[in-house]
């Protein structure tokens, strides 16, 4: 089982938001959202809004912010890319690696996604490994065979300190902006999988791991995710976008 700890809202947003619409998007949040010493919220916006995000947030501490991926390399000639070494700079204190649309759109590997992991935690940045399964795989019943080998990959590629800083995303590929919610019973399911496959490794405290929920998180539905039992918070794609819903969905738990 987990202990109960502080809900961690986080906030996708995927290819939306330049940096007009970041800066617009920040000042509205911050009259909707008061500071709260008992959750914590942070936002990935596109690498081209960080300097953006920086600096419209910058009375605002407590709103945290992230990159979505890094390469798996420091430096080099690897176009149109950003190596996480250069993300501190920004302000940016946590990233993300692999979410199933780099895993299915750019061809990231659990290898890969390790090393993205090892190079977040190399800048000092706080990684969130994603995970989940596809309906096709769901229903062939492999959700905890995928789960496993998503997140023993990781597990086996970083140190015992990597492992101790490592959050979780469980989020289910058939749930990713299809409006279908994994049910509360469904996501408990899963983040107990997840949990399970922690045991034996040195760094890892299963029932202290932070997992997340992602897919189709919005306001109508948070508080219900929220208790499940092993939720200790979301990853919010398309309604993170709106400044009111996600304020509403940062409110949860309160
Ligand atoms: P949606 O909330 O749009 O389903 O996206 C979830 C997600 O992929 C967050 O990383």
């Amino acid at each position: 089982m987990s202990e109960p700890r502080t809900p961690v809202f986080a906030a996708n947003w995927k290819m939306c938001h330049g940096p007009a619409e970041t800066a617009a998007f920040l000042a509205r949040f911050k009259q909707r959202h008061a500071p709260r010493d008992d959750a914590t919220v942070v936002v990935f916006p596109p690498a081209i809004s960080l300097p953006a995000f920086a600096a419209a947030s910058a009375e605002r501490p407590d709103i945290r912010f992230g990159v979505q991926d890094v390469h798996t390399d420091i430096e080099g000639a690897h176009t149109g890319a950003i190596s996480a070494a250069m993300v501190p700079a920004t302000g940016a204190t946590w990233g993300l690696a692999g979410h199933s649309e780099r895993r299915r759109e750019f061809g990231d590997t659990d290898p890969m996604v390790a090393k993205k992991l090892q190079r977040l935690l190399d800048a000092g940045l706080r990684p969130v490994l994603c995970v989940g399964e596809t309906l096709e795989e769901r229903e062939a019943g492999r959700l905890s065979a995928v789960l496993e080998t998503q997140v023993k990959a990781c597990l086996e590629a970083l140190d015992a300190e990597g492992r101790r800083r490592l959050v979780y995303a469980y989020e289910p590929v058939w749930a990713i902006g299809t409006g279908r919610t994994a049910s509360p019973m469904d996501a408990a399911e899963a983040h107990a999988l997840v949990r399970e496959q922690l045991t034996g490794f040195e760094g890892c405290t299963p029932g202290r791991a932070v997992i997340l929920y992602g897919g189709s998180v919005k306001p109508a539905n948070i508080e219900q995710l929220l208790i499940a039992p092993g939720v200790d918070g979301v990853l919010v794609g398309g309604a993170s976008l709106d400044p009111d819903s996600w304020a509403a969905i940062c409110a949860a738990g309160a």
